[in-house]
């Protein structure tokens, strides 16, 4: 852990963000010792499917959290909350989905079940994504959805900051009604995803080499 596994080199440009965020009372109790190319996190960020303990303590879940509470949010409508589950919990969420599971599929083999019991058992924190969408006239819902997608893509990053590994998974556990109530959503809700974070396992994939022109073409 202690070994950074992406070099994460001292930015010139990172360092004269600083005083802006130091600006923010909101932000004054977050520690940016560590600087950080933010360029490098953004075009390094890697899915991790493999992961293991130690996952965030209290101090690092805090600071992935906040990195959440950064998403671009229309009307700063906080169109987002989580929900953290580790430990023992993630234990009662494979019972949780297991019971979904025969729900859904009466006939699921055992192995399909002992699959989807042992599925939160594959990092030691997971953070619940939810949307809270609510009506506004400036805001149309699928800008909070966005904000709350937003958030998760800052967890993800905030979490490989940290030197941690991190996969924003979904599935059927993720749009299924029993599911969603026994977690606690309300009607205006959405589970955007369950996001994965631990230790990484093993090497970092290959990242692609995406032509960037090929995605962007000047208009007009
Ligand atoms: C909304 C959303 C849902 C996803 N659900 C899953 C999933 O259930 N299982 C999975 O293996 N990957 C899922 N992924 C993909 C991974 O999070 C990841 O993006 C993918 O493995 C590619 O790796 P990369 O992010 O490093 O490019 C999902 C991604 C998004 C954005």
């Amino acid at each position: 852990m202690l070994e950074a596994r992406f070099l994460l080199s001292i930015s010139s440009s990172w360092c004269a963000f600083r005083p802006i965020f130091q600006a923010q009372p909101t932000h004054s109790r977050l520690d940016f010792a560590v600087p950080m190319d933010a360029l490098t996190l953004l075009n390094h960020r890697n899915s991790e499917p493999k992961l293991t303990k130690p996952g965030p303590d209290r101090e690092a879940l805090q600071k992935i959290v906040a990195a959440a509470l950064r998403a671009p949010d229309h009307g700063r409508l906080r169109p987002w909350r989580f929900l953290s589950i580790e430990g023992k919990a993630r234990y009662r969420l494979g019972d949780l989905f297991v019971e979904a599971l025969k729900q859904r599929k009466p006939e699921a083999s055992e192995e399909e079940i002992k699959k989807t019991a042992e599925a939160p058992l594959r990092a030691p924190l997971i953070i619940v994504v939810i949307a809270k969408q609510i009506e506004n006239a400036k805001v149309p819902a699928i800008e909070q959805l966005l904000s709350a997608g937003c958030a998760a893509h800052g967890i993800l990053l905030a979490a490989q900051a940290l030197d941690f590994g991190a996969i924003w998974r979904t599935g059927d556990n993720s749009y299924d009604p029993y599911v969603n109530t026994a977690l606690g959503l309300s009607e205006n809700e959405t589970l955007v995803g369950y996001i994965y974070i631990g230790t990484p396992i093993g090497v970092p994939k290959p990242l692609p080499m995406l032509p960037v022109e090929e995605f962007i073409k000047a208009w007009g």
